[in-house]
């Protein structure tokens, strides 16, 4: 696919997530949205304890409303919680400041994981459902920034939908698989829909 073309996909994908936030699909948990958690997610939790992680610099991609990011930035972290959506990130910001978390660790980006504009380079990336609604074409891009993002002893913890497993083949050109295993998204009330659950370290550039 050409770069233009590229371009204009992606512009289109961010402009139906933000159209789906504003018209409130999230409230209803319709389309691609998962069910509501205000816990941080059980294997996400699980890795960073294994691993004794509990600071650093970390960056979440496609945070939604902010939840998991706002529970890291509890844990210790100093978190960075991008997505495409600014509405996403306007709600965000306005639960964070409801919660009083300190803003100096948790800052809400609305920014295209796809086209970046992140300098930085974090200790640990989450991503928690937004892989999973990639196409193919947008794995490769996808690849090149978490790798370019993450530093060279980091850690990247990725949840995807069940069904994804297939995409994980453009993962590990960069990324060396730790550990992956079945698991669930956990949901309130109801629980949510099985899961693949990734432990990734970049492989040298
Ligand atoms: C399935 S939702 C998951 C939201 C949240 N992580 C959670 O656990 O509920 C996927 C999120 O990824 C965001 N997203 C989709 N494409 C993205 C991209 N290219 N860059 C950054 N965020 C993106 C969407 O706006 C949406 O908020």
């Amino acid at each position: 696919m050409k770069t233009d073309e590229k371009r204009l996909k992606t512009i289109a994908i961010t402009l139906r997530w933000e159209a789906a936030y504003r018209k409130g699909e999230h409230q209803t948990g319709e389309g691609a949205f998962l069910p509501e958690l205000h816990t941080l997610d059980h294997d996400f939790a699980k890795a960073l304890e294994f691993f004794g992680l509990r600071n650093g610099k970390l960056l979440e991609i496609g945070a939604g409303l902010g939840v998991q990011a706002m529970r890291y930035a509890r844990l210790g972290f100093d978190v960075t919680a991008i997505d495409v959506s600014a509405t996403a990130m306007e709600h965000a910001r306005n639960r964070a400041a409801e919660e009083s978390i300190a803003p100096g660790s948790l800052r809400f980006v609305a920014d295209n994981i796809l086209m970046t504009a992140l300098q930085d380079t974090f200790d640990v990336i989450a991503d928690r459902g937004c892989y999973a609604t990639f196409k193919q074409w947008e794995l490769e891009d996808y690849c090149r920034n978490v790798h370019r993002l993450l530093s060279p002893d980091g850690l990247f913890l990725l949840k995807v939908n069940a069904g994804r497993y297939k995409m994980t083949q453009p993962l590990e050109t960069r990324f060396r698989i730790v550990q992956s295993y079945d698991t669930f998204y956990h949901g309130e009330p109801r629980q949510g829909p099985p899961a693949g659950f990734f432990i990734l370290k970049p492989r040298p550039a």
